[in-house]
């Protein structure tokens, strides 16, 4: 039967440690990019791929990320009141009524596997994605999800985002050797969680986007603690591989590692550049910067 993808996990149980102390009391996936946080930058993503089910997959210190999916009716009315409808617009395109909003907790923070399986229960027998908002891909076009919802439309089999990585980072990726090299989709032959580069197979990163068949689930309740004795969701697709057919897809579009610092900052800088309010301004105070050591 051909099946579609309309559930997407969002794993935002993390902990955000590289950003404290900003992220003592806010979560990491509300951290902005220009004025929008990085986690409605993975919703809209999802959402224009198809997504009609978003399931996150939170923990203690989340709370404002409900909320950010939710009716604001205080504020909503306040600005109402003032005639701000440009605010206005804004809240209400945050998440379309036709899309469902569902919060899971994840009592441990075993792993993004064992966070993937928290998921199981709403998601039950269907192919799902899993967009990690760290990874904030840009995209003139087709989004990267959408790139994918489109691919697994012919191949219905488990497809990874995956792009070219400095091979001196490999120990902070799944990394793949495909059994081909023609175009971007490509079979896996192998899948490894974080090798360091002189053991690395290749330097395909995989990054924060997946689309899993529901035979991960099964992997998942069966793989013991791996890197890092966390339940690792690579681990299970490399069970999976055994069984079935994993491809890796070379997506079009640009990542930036916004777990990072200065992903983080570069994506704050470069989407202040492509923003039409900001972009003369911002470019003319670059420019201008004197830059010493
Ligand atoms: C996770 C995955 C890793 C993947 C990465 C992409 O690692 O375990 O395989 O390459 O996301 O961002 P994390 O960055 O959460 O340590």
């Amino acid at each position: 039967m051909h099946k579609k993808v309309t559930k997407a996990v969002f794993p935002v149980a993390g902990l955000g440690t590289r950003f404290l102390p900003a992220t003592k009391s806010i979560p990491k996936e509300m951290l902005p990019i220009v004025d929008k946080p990085l986690i409605q930058y993975a919703v809209e993503e999802a959402i224009a791929a198809g997504i009609e089910t978003l399931i996150f997959i939170t923990g203690r210190t989340k709370g404002a990320i409900a909320d950010h999916f939710d009716k604001s009716y205080e504020l909503e009315k306040e600005l109402e009141q003032r005639q701000k409808t440009e605010a206005l617009d804004c809240l209400n395109k945050i998440v379309p009524a036709s899309v469902s909003c569902v919060y899971l907790r994840q009592a441990e923070a075993l792993g993004l596997g064992h966070a993937v399986l928290c998921a199981k229960p709403v998601i039950e027998d269907e192919p799902f994605a899993v967009v990690l908002p760290d990874d904030l891909v840009h995209n003139e076009g087709v989004g990267c999800l959408g790139q994918m919802t489109e691919l697994f439309d012919e191949t219905q089999s488990t497809i990874l985002g995956v792009e070219r990585v400095p091979p001196e980072s490999t120990a902070s990726y799944g990394i793949v050797k495909t059994a081909s090299d023609s175009g971007r989709l490509n079979r896996i032959d192998q899948i490894v969680e974080k090798p360091q580069p002189k053991d690395a197979s290749s330097n395909l990163g995989v990054v924060g986007r997946y689309i899993l068949a529901p035979t991960i689930f099964g992997e998942l309740q069966s793989t013991d603690k791996g890197a890092g004795g966390e339940i690792q969701l690579t681990d299970a697709i490399a069970g999976l591989m055994s069984r079935e057919a994993v491809y890796a897809y070379e997506f079009h579009g640009t990542r930036y590692d916004c777990g990072t610092k200065l992903g983080f900052l570069t994506a704050n800088v470069e989407y202040a550049l492509r923003d039409a309010e900001l972009k003369q301004g911002f470019r003319g105070f670059l420019s201008a910067l004197d830059i010493h050591e």
